[in-house]
């Protein structure tokens, strides 16, 4: 038996007032967004903003479905245009914020398995780590340095091959 161990490193800030001033950027970009948001059945409200290597910003928010499954992550939105209107320019950092049913917002929300796969063959495919800084509207930051430490294990187009 070779047991293994898996790390996940990230960093915790009291508050935005303590992080690095792109990042910061980024996250009010992500605050913003979320009033795009279409999310009337869950009434989650997520906001993505992301810097791409060529200086501009890209942003996504959730947009639900009547019949749910339809229904896309601010992530995967955000990935989307960002490869719509600029494709094959990597991503370097994304910063996700929500507002919850009733408006509350007071810790980091981390990206669903969905958008975890989708954000790791971004990286992959792009050779570029994606630097995640997460939040609500207020309180604790967290800032993970590559979004793909999120998927230890992760199924890859490798297995197609
Ligand atoms: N949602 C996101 O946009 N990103 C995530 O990573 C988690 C969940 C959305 C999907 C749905 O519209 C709502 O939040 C509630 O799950």
């Amino acid at each position: 038996m070779i047991p293994h161990e898996v790390h996940l490193i990230f960093e915790e800030y009291d508050s935005s007032d303590k992080i690095h001033k792109e990042d910061a950027f980024l996250l009010t970009k992500a605050r913003a967004s979320t009033e795009h948001a279409y999310a009337p059945y869950s009434n989650f409200h997520v906001g993505a903003a992301a810097r791409l290597a060529n200086g501009e910003y890209v942003t996504g928010s959730n947009q639900e479905n009547a019949s749910f499954p339809v229904g896309i992550c601010a992530e995967r939105v955000l990935l989307s245009t960002a490869s719509s209107l600029y494709p094959g320019i990597p991503v370097t950092a994304i910063a996700i914020s929500y507002r919850g049913p009733g408006g509350d917002s007071d810790h980091p929300v981390a990206p669903c398995g969905i958008c975890r796969q989708s954000l790791h063959e971004f990286e992959i495919r792009t050779g570029q780590p994606i630097r995640l800084i997460l939040g609500g509207m207020n309180s604790k930051v967290y800032v993970i340095p590559q979004a793909g430490a999120l998927l230890p294990l992760a199924f890859s187009g490798k297995e197609l091959k």
